[in-house]
């Protein structure tokens, strides 16, 4: 297959390189509104490169990745199906409900194939807890609490291009309860807040903010994210029923140190994500580890892959007694 692949920022680096390395793939092609992007990339993968968007399709192709700006989301796609190219683009569909809701229709009516990138749905853990839920060993759920917590906020420059915090994080959150759970949200009351840096507040953005949702069964939900979560990246699910309760995203690694004296959190060294590799930080809030105290550093090594992640919970038998760390 002959895949061509449209923005060559930080995710679409990612994506190229997954294409290149996947079997039934043959050909990638990269094409960037800036070219130089694309040709930068294209050497460094050893794939080729596209003048411009439309050259890209008259190339022919056999699908297309969507990785550009998310503004540029719903013209794509159209310009795809168009050519009758199935995609694959990166959320959000769109930066309003109009073009959203233009490209679900198209997309409806057309029998050309469109997937948005909501990766949860494709998560393990997730899927367990849908599973679960559905079998019904949760009972019927009072609580979903969602949490997307980066570590560090992006880089200036593409908080003006996100979306803002709610549909550039809090989507994902938002897709994967109404997709877990199968109920659609009925209400939301939601507050924002902007303590970091002042690009947020220059781009009309916030960096945090706590959602309530109210779902059509009644079953009630919050929704937190962050730009600035000191202690790691941190991204949960947590489902809670009258029968029992299922926790996405949480294993050793969990940045979640404990207050608790008598209590090990057993955890793995947990690294926050970088953007393009750097750990410059941009507020005071997140300091690269190198200006951390040894025993924050150590919280902020590199992760380790491990084949099991286990997690325990174990208390400490004489007061005193040094912790796992
Ligand atoms: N699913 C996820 O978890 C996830 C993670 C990261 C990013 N994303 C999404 O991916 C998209 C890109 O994010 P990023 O961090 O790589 O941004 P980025 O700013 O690093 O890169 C965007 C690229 O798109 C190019 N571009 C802009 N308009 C274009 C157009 N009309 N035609 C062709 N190229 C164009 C820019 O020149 C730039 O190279 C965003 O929509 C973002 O929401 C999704």
């Amino acid at each position: 297959m002959k895949i061509g692949l449209i923005g060559t920022g930080r995710i679409g680096a990612f994506h190229a390189e997954t294409l290149r390395d996947s079997a039934g793939v043959d050909a990638v092609v990269v094409a960037d509104a800036d070219p130089a992007r694309a040709r930068v990339l294209a050497k460094k993968l050893g794939v080729d490169a596209s003048a411009d968007v439309r050259s890209l399709f008259a190339g022919g192709l056999d699908g297309v990745v969507i990785t550009a700006a998310t503004s540029a989301h719903a013209a794509l796609i159209h310009q795809a199906l168009d050519a009758g190219v199935p995609v694959f683009c990166e959320k959000p569909v769109a930066l309003d409900i109009p073009s959203t809701i233009g490209v679900v229709e198209r997309a409806r009516s057309d029998s050309v194939p469109v997937q948005i990138g909501f990766q949860r749905r494709f998560d393990q853990g997730y899927r367990a807890a849908r599973q679960a839920l559905q079998a019904g060993e949760l009972g019927w759920i009072h609580t979903l609490r969602a949490i997307t917590s980066d570590a560090v906020p992006p880089p200036a420059d593409y908080i003006p291009t996100s979306g803002g915090l709610f549909r550039d994080c809090g989507i994902h959150d938002f897709d994967v309860m109404r997709w877990l759970t199968g109920r659609e949200v009925v209400s939301v009351h939601a507050f924002g807040a902007n303590r970091g840096a002042s690009f947020f507040r220059n781009a009309d953005d916030i960096d945090s903010y706590v959602a309530t949702l109210r779902f059509d069964d009644d079953m009630l939900a919050t929704v937190t994210a962050t730009r600035y979560n000191g202690a790691g990246h941190d991204v949960r699910l947590e489902v809670c029923g009258s029968a029992g309760a299922r926790f996405v995203g949480l294993d050793d690694r969990s940045p979640m140190p404990t207050a608790e004296p008598r209590i090990s959190w057993q955890r793995l060294p947990h690294t926050p994500p970088t953007w393009n590799g750097s750990t410059t930080p941009t507020s005071p809030s997140c300091r690269p580890s190198s200006t951390l105290p040894p025993a924050e550093r150590t919280a902020h090594a590199p992760r380790r892959r491990r084949s099991k992640p286990s997690i325990s919970l174990k208390p400490v038998t004489a007061p005193g007694a040094p912790g796992r760390r």
